[in-house]
């Protein structure tokens, strides 16, 4: 493993049995708190990006926030919020989405993003891909180019990945949790 896998890796905390039994809970609040951590996660991930111009990120309620600020400010671009419905208060655009424990829906403004504007959508972790997927339907149903989702962490064996994939998404990641 490289030595930025390493840091991350040791980085995240493993919670067993929450939010339920059976589930190893990945909480990167404590890559988060590690200012080392944290800039590196975030470095990596604009890196590919340095000196292309990105109009705007797209980051998903509520850790997809805290990395897209981050992540907008390093690349000179708009932060747009893809939020749990009912928080935002102009005219939306509202799509549902399945999670591993049920469904829900996600919004945005209409006027976010205009046509051909090219978006990077941005998470913490990709699990089965619902949440993802829900993002980048509201983000091409207002004609967005999408030129990447960025996440930390992939658990690949819960099929995200491949999920975006199969819609066209390059996704980037940079460390992996083989299991769940
Ligand atoms: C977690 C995580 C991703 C999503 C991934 O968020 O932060 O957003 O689940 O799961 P999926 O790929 O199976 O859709 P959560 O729904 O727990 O909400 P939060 O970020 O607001 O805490
Ligand atoms: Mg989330």
């Amino acid at each position: 493993k490289s030595s930025l896998e390493e840091t991350l890796l040791s980085s995240i905390r493993t919670i067993p049995d929450y939010p339920k039994p059976g589930i190893l809970f990945r909480d990167i609040t404590t890559l988060l708190g590690n200012a080392r951590a944290f800039r590196r996660a975030i470095d990596e991930l604009v890196h590919p990006y340095a000196g292309s111009k990105i109009d705007k990120i797209a980051g998903i309620e509520a850790r997809g926030f805290i990395l897209g600020g981050a992540i907008a400010h390093q690349l000179s671009a708009g932060f747009v919020p893809i939020r749990k419905k009912g928080k935002l208060p102009h005219e939306t655009v509202r799509v549902a989405y399945s999670l591993e424990y049920g469904l829900d829906e996600m919004e945005m403004h209409r006027d976010a993003v205009k046509p051909g504007e090219k978006v990077i959508l941005v998470d913490d972790l990709i699990a089965t891909g619902g949440t993802a997927e829900g993002a980048v339907r509201l983000l091409t149903q207002m004609g967005a180019d999408i030129v990447a989702a960025c996440f930390i962490v992939d658990l690949p064996d819960l099929g995200g990945r491949a999920k975006l994939e199969a819609l066209g998404v390059d996704v980037r990641t940079l460390i992996a949790f083989e299991g769940h």
